[in-house]
């Protein structure tokens, strides 16, 4: 039985990717909704990217809606030096066939958690600033008993800030949204900068999904090479973190990686460290572990995962 998943990103380039995998594996994972959230680039071009990512799997069974378009008190902040103007630089953009859903994002996730007859309930994958998902808790926390997980792209702990020197990208644009996630009481688990910097797309992994020779297969080719011009010199690493896809490769294979019971928190309010996340990694606070912190993967197994899934876009074609 596929398990029941609303996807909330920023596309952006490894959002994109996240979205074709997630989309070629509908026997694993169903994919009620993507809602779109103000991140690597505004609201308007991250909601038109997921329309395009729809567009491209050939998956216009899959709705998508707009959400919010700023973080709850912070100013956005976005990130058009690594992802482009587009958010999605690497492949032709262009008006995508799928429409855009009229119900706000918020609402739909609210409607589908409260609605949804899986006994276990649904996953929320967020991949972006989570502005959505914490507006859904606080404006209907009916909600709460029927988050089966929270698999949450964001946040660091040895691996220090990629937007600040403390602070991930995701958590800083909206720390206060990801205060209201962290404090929500149901199953989180969190990839972070220092599990997904260990998955570079390297130009060798790269070119491998090239000569998948399939349309999605090479868009994915097209935006991971662009992606990867920022972080590569950044970091100094072939290839840049492929971020978001680790929640979607969690789900459909968690053996790939190894996770700890954390107590998790973050700053809010220093100008300095605001979007820290502060990990418990080593229990020093007694506090309640909120989180299932991903610290260890098989990068080899997360690409081979990869590479085989977009190779089903072949047999479509
Ligand atoms: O810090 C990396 C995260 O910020 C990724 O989700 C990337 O897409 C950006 O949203
Ligand atoms: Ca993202």
């Amino acid at each position: 039985m596929a398990r029941p998943v609303i996807i909330d990103c920023d596309p952006g380039q490894d959002d994109a990717v996240a979205l074709l995998l997630a989309f070629a594996a509908p026997e694993a994972l169903d994919v009620l909704g993507v809602t779109t959230v103000a991140g690597n680039v505004p609201l308007a071009l991250t909601q038109r990217n997921a329309r395009l990512m729809v567009d491209l799997a050939g998956r216009r069974d899959v709705p998508v809606f707009a959400g919010c378009a700023r973080p709850l008190v912070c100013e956005l902040v976005t990130a058009e030096y690594v992802h482009g103007q587009t958010g999605i630089d690497g492949i032709e953009v262009r008006e995508p066939e799928q429409p855009l859903e009229p119900r706000h994002a918020v609402d739909f996730i609210i409607d589908t958690l409260l609605s949804h007859t899986d006994p276990e309930g649904v996953t929320l994958v967020p991949t972006g600033p989570l502005t959505n998902i914490a507006m859904a808790l606080v404006k209907e926390p009916r909600i709460v008993p029927r988050i089966r997980e929270i698999v949450i792209m964001g946040g660091a702990m040895r691996e220090g800030g990629n937007h600040t020197p403390s602070a991930e990208f995701n958590i800083r644009v909206d720390p206060h949204a990801a205060d209201v996630v962290l404090r929500c009481g149901r199953p989180i688990t969190m990839f972070g900068l220092d599990v997904t910097h260990q998955v570079p797309a390297t130009r060798e992994r790269i070119a491998r999904i090239a000569a998948l020779d399939n349309p999605v297969a090479a868009a994915v080719a097209g935006m991971l090479s662009f992606y990867g011009r920022f972080d590569s010199r950044k970091y100094g690493m072939d290839g840049a973190p492929l971020h978001d896809p680790c929640t979607i490769a969690y789900l459909l294979s968690p053996d790939l990686f190894e996770t700890r019971a954390c107590h998790v928190a973050v700053e809010t309010d220093s100008p300095l460290t605001r979007g820290h996340t502060a990990v418990d990694f080593w229990h020093v606070t007694g506090l309640p572990e909120n989180v299932h912190w991903a610290h260890r993967v098989d990068a080899d197994g997360f690409y081979r995962l990869l590479t085989a899934r977009l190779d089903r876009y072949s047999a479509k074609t």
